[in-house]
């Protein structure tokens, strides 16, 4: 049976983030508790910037949801092509953050948290940064379909997370164990919270993807990161996704 994550952990995840948004960059940078010497720092800039051109590659146009944005670190990117990004986070001190890193006039902020909030539109990409990792295994199929409801067919899905790898993380975090999903995160004032981290295996994830009509590829770089890239395929039934013949297909739409 899969763990049960309570809420109180989902509240205390969310106070994390809120209380971090100040120090969140030095994980991205690699500053502070997350420099890990010179040889691990550079292999991990080597990765970011196999993702970021994996990203780059697809030049997402049109109506873009990033869930999770947090600081912007990915928001940036997406603004370059997009149309308009809708970016929902819970922490108000991450919008902010983000709003002024960003400072494009396109991107529509909205303060929700992503286990209640709903898509009332569909989009042309849905994207996420570092937030599949925080979806309990409990919750993952209802966030897909979540995902799923929020994407045009033929839509395209971008998602990027951590591997694990103990010196992704801060030098006082140890990671969870195998097959469980709660881990403990300081600040650097000492201040310390409980959160949701699952490493997801990217088999079991494409097949989770696919179970709510999500055709996703997952890649991994060598040491740090995992991506996913695909599209809303546009019919799904049960554990399997169904391309319809053309002159049905528009039916549905
Ligand atoms: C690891 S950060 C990822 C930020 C950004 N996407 C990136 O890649 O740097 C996780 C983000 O999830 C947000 N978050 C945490 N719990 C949330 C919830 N229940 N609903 C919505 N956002 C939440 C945090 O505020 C934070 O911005």
């Amino acid at each position: 049976m899969e763990p049960h994550v309570t809420a109180e952990t989902i509240d205390s995840m969310k106070a994390y983030y809120r209380a971090r948004a100040a120090e969140y960059d030095e994980w991205w940078n690699r500053q502070g508790r997350y420099d890990r010497g010179s040889e691990a720092n550079a292999r991990w800039f080597a990765e970011a910037n196999e993702v970021y051109n994996a990203l780059d590659a697809l030049a997402l146009a049109g109506d873009i949801l990033e869930l999770a944005p947090g600081t912007g670190i990915w928001t940036e990117r997406l603004a370059r092509t997009a149309h308009r990004i809708t970016a929902v986070d819970a922490s108000r001190e991450m919008v902010e953050l983000n709003r002024a890193k960003v400072a494009n006039t396109q991107v529509e902020y909205v303060l929700a948290d992503l286990f209640t909030w709903q898509p009332s539109r569909t989009y042309d990409a849905v994207c996420f940064g570092f937030w599949l990792s925080h979806v309990p295994s409990e919750r993952l199929d209802a966030f897909l379909q979540m995902v799923a409801s929020a994407l045009k067919v033929g839509g395209t899905i971008f998602f990027v997370d951590g591997r694990r790898e103990p010196t992704s993380t801060a030098a006082d975090h140890q990671l969870p164990a195998p097959e469980t999903e709660l881990m403990t995160r300081r600040l650097n004032d000492g201040r310390s919270y409980e959160i949701v981290k699952r490493f997801y295996e990217p088999t079991a994830l494409m097949g989770r993807c696919g179970a709510v009509g999500l055709e996703v590829a997952v890649q991994e770089t060598a040491t740090y990161f995992m991506y996913g890239i695909g599209k809303r395929v546009p019919f799904s039934v049960g554990a399997r996704s169904y391309a319809l013949p053309d002159r049905l297909a528009g039916d549905i739409k």
